[in-house]
């Protein structure tokens, strides 16, 4: 038996209803700014618990067209070190200086005290990012530091589509909130994204930027240093049905990631990392112990029929090449120890008991295998 470390499967029931949809919408003809994008953003938006949502190309430019609405250019944005490259380039490409900043190794997201770590008074946006679709603790408390310095607060939620902390789903604690629905996330289009936000002046620039600066879909009048960040019809149509069936697909990966805690607590050399709130279940992320060669460790797993998916991210940004020379210089303790330290399992809605067990088993063996005797 193998388990791999992704399974992305449109059961019979997703097939039929996208194929009837992209039938409809062949016959109609309309495969750029129709009636799918609409519907789509109108149910993602009532999903999420705002008042409006704008689909995009991806979840990078959902970054990038918030970044370019809000007005960075020349102003300093903060990012958490252990982020997807995106989440930089985004913010980069809006013409933004990029400061990272620590993050807490349990909570994978940056704490009040590193933030105030890097702050400056050109510091304008705090960029939050919900990794594996955890939603730390600590957002109130960033919440009132960033209001009380005039920082505007905005949330990646690549990750946490179905993730809720308190009454709030991620995306809406701050000024604007961007999802990814890139092939292997939650809810997935392929690629694609989406703008979440309450301000209503924020939404409507976030479209003007996302079609060329343009306000009609079809008149060439242009008023912004806009970009093409739009959706797809087709995009939409895979996007709107899986949003119907988000929630039963994200409570299979609840259930599977707590019976994966409940059967790793305690095992040495591992913490398993819970989210301590109702989460997208995106990924089952677990800490190695500083003494467990993490290579061996996957290399053993691997043998035993597991695939371990990959880390959520294997290298902190300052670590990339292309941001050596600005930022290799650096030193976040945080983000450096969690990711060389990581492991994600394998999770996805079709992960049956059987192979859940074989990927506890074999974690449990091999790492005291690679552990040696205590
Ligand atoms: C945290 C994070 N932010 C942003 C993105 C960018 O999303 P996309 O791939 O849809 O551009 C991703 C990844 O896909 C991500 O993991």
């Amino acid at each position: 038996m193998i388990v791999p470390a992704q399974e992305i499967v449109f059961d019979v029931e997703d097939r039929n209803l996208i194929l009837a949809e992209i039938g409809r919408l062949l016959d109609e003809g309309r495969l750029s700014a129709g009636r799918n994008v609409d519907r789509f953003e109108q149910a993602f938006a009532q999903y999420v618990g705002v008042q409006h949502a704008v689909a995009v190309s991806s979840g990078t430019m959902a970054l990038e067209l918030i970044m370019l609405a809000m007005g960075v250019r020349g102003r300093t944005v903060i990012v958490p070190a252990n982020t997807n490259f995106a989440t930089f380039v985004a913010a980069s490409r809006a013409g933004a200086r990029v400061v990272l900043c620590d993050v807490d190794e349990v909570t994978l997201s940056p704490r009040v005290s590193d933030l105030t770590a890097v702050v400056t008074p050109e510091t304008a946006v705090v960029i939050v990012v919900h990794m594996g679709g955890f939603i730390s603790g600590e957002m109130p408390a960033i919440i009132d530091w960033c209001r009380e310095r005039g920082i505007a607060l905005i949330e990646d939620a690549a990750h946490a589509h179905g993730s809720v902390r308190g009454d709030r789903h991620a995306g809406t604690f701050g000024l604007a909130g961007a999802f990814s629905f890139f092939a292997t996330k939650v809810l997935a289009t392929g690629e694609g994204g989406m703008v979440v936000t309450n301000d209503a002046s924020l939404a409507a620039e976030v479209r003007l930027y996302r079609n060329l600066g343009k306000a009609s879909a079809w008149v060439s009048n242009h008023t912004r240093m806009g970009t093409n960040g739009r959706m797809s019809e087709l995009a939409a149509v895979v996007g709107w049905q899986q949003l119907a069936r988000l929630d039963e697909k994200v409570a299979a990966r609840r259930q599977i990631a707590d019976l994966y805690s409940e059967a790793l607590v305690g095992v040495p050399g591992l913490l398993m990392l819970r989210p301590g709130h109702p989460y997208s279940g995106y990924k089952v992320v677990g800490q190695l112990a500083p003494d467990v060669d993490r290579s061996a460790f996957k290399a053993s797993v691997a043998d035993a029929g597991v695939q371990l998916a990959g880390e959520v991210y294997s290298e902190p940004l300052h670590h990339q090449p292309v941001l050596g020379e600005a930022y290799g210089h650096l030193t976040f303790p945080g983000a450096e120890a969690s990711c060389a330290r990581q492991i994600c399992l394998p999770i996805y809605p079709t992960l049956d008991r059987e192979r859940l067990d074989l990927v506890v088993r074999s974690v449990i063996e091999r790492l005291a295998a690679v552990a040696g005797p205590a």
